[in-house]
């Protein structure tokens, strides 16, 4: 999150080449899977980066994920930290400045609109990430639009989307959308808690006179755990705020009511997703602004026609449950393909409902056209905003040669949302003691996924709930976890598993 790293994706827009930004908080074998997919001729990277209470070193990151990866990276160009620099190779490694120095002026090249300007690689079911790309000219279209139309942003406004450049929002919200615009666009190296107190945000919004802010939910009750009465708040002066959007997943309606009652501006729950890189779903307060219904991100915005559809394929009346797809051609911005994977972008996404783009969202839409998004029918959580998945940590687990089999559920999480847990059944035979397993699996996953998926708690458990076909029951278990009303599944082999799972949660504490 520092400029030089902006420069670097505007630079590729510069010269026509395509980047991919990779958040810092994946581990080398994430890097190395997306150099190999991406085939990336150069890397640019920092000498490290910061986060409360440490130093991530990103050399040896990149380093070890440069000798797991295939595909051979031409050229490395590091930006050396102050007080944090490393050594370079001279073969192939040259430094920011060094680079810089050299470089000559080059004009824009220019492109047509239906040329990629980025991959952005985003979990999918399977450990294998999906390359999500963005054209150029449907992403300006699109873009530019939202920023007056949704948002209500003008030229001389100063917008702040506290995200972080390796997501989504911060590629839609802190980069493209506000340089399409023209306005200002604030860069935090920063946290909502803890950089250093829970005033940061308001800090922020007073120094710069921020007309709107984009952030998660998480990062409101990050603010709330911290300062519940708001009394950080009061110390500044927040004349110039109009509106707070929130988005990345499901914003809790007492989120929403606190951020209410503390800013006075209106709070606005919209819903979107990697692969459309703009709202689906949404308030725009540009055009004219709805009444809020707390739980709804509001109604389709213009240009996507939003449906619920059920299992027969039949569409949905209104309030009944069902998957949520939006009728295709799906609007300008949107992903037009998966890098290298038409196939699989026509199977994941345009197969199950003819006609219609799959979002894996469940919900319902209301009598008044009000969406409402309950859950992922995949295998994805969103923990503190970011988008995991349980497959692909579930992947990570079973390479440990102790493990037979395991589950891996996103259970409720008061701050972050959602959490990763995983249940694990051991070989036979094994020899090892339960909690030396578990250190090893939450290790693995942190050398394997990263930091992000916050693993912290693999429980070794007898045997996993399953059908008689053999699937294992983890909407089931992760009822029980969250102490939700369960019905017994008519096809479970052998019911007693789930009281036995049940004991376990309780002996982890997961279950009080
Ligand atoms: N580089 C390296 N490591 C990173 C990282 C990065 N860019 N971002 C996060 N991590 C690490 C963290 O240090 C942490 O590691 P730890 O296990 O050693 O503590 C781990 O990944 C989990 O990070 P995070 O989910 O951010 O949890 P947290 O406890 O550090 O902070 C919040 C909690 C709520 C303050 C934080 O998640 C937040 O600010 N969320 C805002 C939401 C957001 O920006 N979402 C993005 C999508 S819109
Ligand atoms: P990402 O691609 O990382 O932006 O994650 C997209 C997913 O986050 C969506 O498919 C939803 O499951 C979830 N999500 C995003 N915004 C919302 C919202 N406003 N309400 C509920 N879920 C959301």
């Amino acid at each position: 999150m520092i400029p030089e790293a902006v420069i670097g994706m505007l630079a590729c827009g510069r010269i026509g080449a395509i980047h991919s930004v990779v958040f810092g908080g994946f581990a080398s074998n994430e890097l190395a899977s997306r150099i190999d997919d991406s085939k990336a001729k150069v890397l640019l990277t920092a000498s490290c980066g910061f986060e409360p209470g440490r130093t991530v070193q990103y050399k040896p990151l990149v380093d070890e994920a440069l000798k797991l990866a295939s595909h051979k990276i031409e050229k490395i160009i590091l930006y050396q930290i102050p007080n944090n620099e490393v050594k370079l190779n001279p073969a192939n490694e040259i430094s920011w400045d060094e680079s810089l120095s050299n470089a000559k002026n080059v004009d824009c090249v220019e492109m047509n609109s239906n040329e990629f300007a980025y991959i952005l690689y985003t979990s999918g079911t399977t450990g294998i990430p999906k390359g999500i790309v963005r054209d150029i000219g449907g992403h300006i279209a699109a873009l530019k639009w939202t920023m007056k139309n949704i948002y209500n942003i003008d030229k001389d406004d100063v917008w702040w989307s506290a995200s972080d450049i390796g997501w989504i929002v911060g590629h839609s919200y802190i980069v493209y959308a506000p340089l399409f615009k023209g306005c200002t666009t604030v860069l935090f190296e920063g946290k909502p808690v803890g950089t250093p107190d829970a005033g940061a945000f308001w800090k922020i919004i007073s120094d710069y006179k921020v007309k709107s802010l984009f952030t998660a939910p998480t990062a409101f009750r990050a603010i709330k755990k911290e300062d519940p009465e708001g009394k950080f708040f009061s110390k500044y002066d927040l004349g110039s705020f109009e509106s707070l959007f929130l988005a990345g997943e499901r914003a809790d309606p007492d989120t929403i009511k606190w951020a209410e009652s503390l800013l006075n501006v209106p709070v606005i729950d919209h819903w979107w997703q990697t692969e459309t890189s703009w709202a689906i779903s949404s308030n725009c307060t540009g055009i004219e602004m709805m009444k809020t219904k707390y739980g709804s991100a509001c109604k389709a915005v213009p240009g996507y026609n939003v449906k619920v559809i059920k299992p027969d394929q039949s569409i949905a009346k209104p309030n009944e449950m069902g998957d949520i797809v939006v009728k295709l051609p799906l609007p300008p911005g949107t992903f037009p393909t998966l890098w290298n994977a038409d196939e699989r972008y026509k199977k994941t996404y345009m197969t199950n409902y003819d006609g219609y783009y799959q979002t894996y969202d469940a919900g319902h839409i209301d009598e008044d056209g009000y969406i409402w998004i309950m859950s992922r029918t995949d295998d994805i959580i969103n923990v503190a905003g970011h988008r995991l998945s349980t497959g692909a940590i579930e992947e990570v687990l079973s390479e440990h040669q102790s493990v037979a089999e395991c589950a891996v559920i996103g259970i409720a999480d008061k701050l972050k949302g959602q959490l990763p847990i995983g249940l694990i059944a051991l070989k036979a035979g094994v020899q090892k003691d339960n909690e030396t397993i578990s250190k090893e699996c939450i290790q693995m996953v942190r050398d394997k996924v990263g930091p992000v998926a916050a693993f912290k708690t693999a429980i070794v458990v007898k045997r996993l709930p399953k059908t008689r076909s053999g699937k294992i029951l983890r909407g089931t278990v992760r009822k029980i976890a969250d102490k939700e009303d369960y019905k017994m599944p008519a096809t479970i082999d052998d019911p007693a598993i789930l009281d036995e799972i049940k004991q376990d949660l309780i002996k982890s504490n997961i279950l009080k």
